[in-house]
């Protein structure tokens, strides 16, 4: 136990996991999670977003170009409506009256008076406004004298109707009036036919007794006339209450388009759209992206590492073997923290044969074994990789070795188990067992009493014997050699391993009672991981090196300052 320098001191089971996972994030619901997810489908919003203002600049660009005129009109009680309110107050126009006179504006009688101006009523739109009593009347045309045109026509007729109105309604006054005259004028004059008649002293009687009367009434006319007077005075200045305050003028600049105005528009509404699609997205989006969706999925799976997408791997023919080739990158680092968690493993039992397998194919388990076995075997272990994967054999790829004998030459009989194990080069204590010749039938061959035999020959002359295994779901491989493990690793990868997939694997390999006992997540970015990503550590970066202590990622490290380990002394099977 205690050769692990000293990392038996931390907790048991879990310390495994949690100490990959720095500052786990219990809570995926939160500001962080939208941000992540903003930030992994940034393309999405970017698209959308170039797509509906790159549209609407198109439209408006292509769009003919019309222009509004606006009149000002103002109601107001003109003077001599004054003369004639009776309490002689100025009648102020409350929003309701404004409201009557645009419903007057756009009447049927204005409109005809348009149309005989200027043979046909363009459509007007009008604007009023809480503070005051003006009217502004806008007309749209694509000809902007055309547009002034109409503003100031729909003016002028308002204003004409108005005072037609006006004048009707005192031609009405006046002749009420004027009747009353000639009615009083017909009284006067029938009383002063009484008076008239008979004799002096008879006369003078009547006018004693119907005088009074009779000067009543002419007072009564003449008030009448004042009025009537005055009317004929009204009519000449009647303005009917409104007033053009401001004329339309012709317009220079384009009310539509305005391409700028309509982009930013178009931003905006983009914005919320490649916003909403990318949560869409993600929602649809069933494949694995963090460590919290692991843990989701498969609640009693560990997740023993985290290795982080390396660009140029996908790109290149040959694999690299980043924990040789590069030991100090950030990859090479996550490959001996998974190294840690897999030696933690035998604090409760002797694991010493361990099974790497995934749910599909090109998830990272020869990339993940590989490295592991060379992280392994730099702490000094012995290590043997033996290449189960009979159908696409690739791990003699990664180092550079040959396939000709292999596994099944072992099983078939044809070569002896130690020419078969290769010692890959430049790693001291690292063997490889490739898969030699395919055989027609791998599940048989893989299932026989030979392959336990081997395997056991194996686990009795190394510490640690890596299996790299075919894909669960497609075939059923990595169920059988699970029978000869000790432990097994489930591999998947961010973004591209389904949820169902991670989860069917896990249901098929429990079914065989596989010793599963963690997963390894490979591929993640920094948006996918919640930055829980590996720096590179050098040691003048002395702040991440403080970083990589306290996170405890700077455990593989002092291993690798060590001198190498010579091979244990083999202590007897132990199987
Ligand atoms: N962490 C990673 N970052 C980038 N590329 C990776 C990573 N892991 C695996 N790959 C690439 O994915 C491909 C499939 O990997 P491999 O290990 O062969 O998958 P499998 O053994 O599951 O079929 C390889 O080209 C490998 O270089
Ligand atoms: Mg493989």
């Amino acid at each position: 136990v205690g050769r692990f320098l000293g990392i038996a001191a931390l907790p048991r089971h879990h310390g495994a996991s949690s100490h990959v996972i720095p500052q786990t994030n219990n809570e995926p619901q939160g500001l962080r999670h939208y941000l992540q997810v903003l930030r992994r489908r940034w393309m999405v919003v970017f698209l959308c977003l170039a797509a509906v203002v790159g549209s609407a600049l198109g439209v408006s660009l292509l769009q003919d170009k019309v222009y509004d005129a606006s009149a000002d009109l103002l109601l107001q009680p003109s003077q001599s409506e004054f003369l004639f309110d009776q309490s002689g107050q100025v009648i102020t126009q409350p929003q309701r009256e404004l409201g009557n006179e645009v419903k007057v504006l756009k009447s049927v009688s204005v409109r005809k008076l348009v149309e005989e101006k200027i043979g046909g009523a363009p459509r007007i739109s009008t604007h009023t406004a809480a503070d005051n009593d003006v009217i502004r009347i806008t007309a749209r045309n694509r000809v902007p004298k055309q547009a002034a045109l109409a503003a100031n026509t729909y003016a002028n007729a308002y204003i004409e109707y108005r005072r037609n109105q006006a004048v009707a309604d005192l031609v009405a006054a006046s002749e009420q009036i004027q009747g009353q005259i000639t009615k009083l004028e017909g009284d006067i004059k029938g009383i002063e036919d009484q008076i008239n008649q008979g004799t002096p002293v008879q006369r003078e009687l009547r006018t004693a007794e119907l005088g009074p009367r009779r000067d009543a009434l002419i007072e009564q006319q003449t008030l009448f006339r004042q009025k009537f007077d005055q009317l004929q005075v009204d009519v000449g200045l009647r303005s009917g209450g409104a007033r053009l305050v401001s004329p339309a003028e012709v317009p220079t600049v384009p009310a539509e388009p305005q391409p700028v105005r309509a982009g930013f528009l178009a931003g905006i509404i983009g914005l919320i759209l490649g916003v909403g699609l990318a949560f869409l997205f993600e929602y649809l989006d069933d494949s694995i992206k963090s460590k919290e969706d692991v843990d989701q999925v498969v609640p009693d799976l560990p997740v023993l590492g985290l290795i982080p997408a390396m660009k140029d791997w996908r790109q290149r023919d040959r694999p690299l073997l980043v924990s040789a080739t590069d030991p100090s990158s950030p990859g090479a680092e996550a490959y001996r923290s998974l190294r840690t968690s897999v030696q933690f493993l035998s604090l409760d039992r002797p694991v010493r044969i361990i099974q790497v397998t995934s749910p599909n194919a090109r998830e990272g388990k020869t990339t993940t074994l590989s490295n592991l076995a060379i992280a392994l075997a730099s702490a000094g272990q012995r290590v043997v990789v033996v290449c189960c994967d009979l159908r696409r054999p690739r791990v003699h790829e990664f180092f550079g070795l040959s396939n000709e004998i292999g596994f099944t030459s072992v099983l078939l009989g044809e070569v002896a188990m130690s020419r078969a194990l290769q010692p890959i080069p430049d790693q001291p204590g690292l063997h490889l067992l490739a898969s030699g010749p395919p055989p027609p039938n791998p599940s048989e061959l893989l299932s026989s009493q030979r392959t336990r035999e081997a395997l056991g020959v194996l686990a009795a002359q190394a510490d640690i014997v890596l299996l790299d295994c075919p894909p669960v779901l497609p075939v059923t491989d990595a169920a059988i050699i699970s029978k000869y493990a000790d432990a097994t690793l489930l591999v998947a990868t961010a973004g591209v391993t389904h949820k169902r997939e991670l989860v069917r694997a896990y249901e098929l390999l429990r079914q065989v009672n596989a010793p599963l006992v963690g997963s390894v997540l490979n591929g993640i970015t920094r948006e996918s991981s919640y930055g829980y990503t590996y720096d590179r550590y050098t040691p003048e970066k002395k702040s991440r090196r403080a970083k990589a202590v306290r996170t405890g990622n700077g455990a593989g490290d002092k291993q690798q300052q060590q001198p190498k380990q010579p091979p244990r002394p083999k202590s007897g099977t132990r199987r």
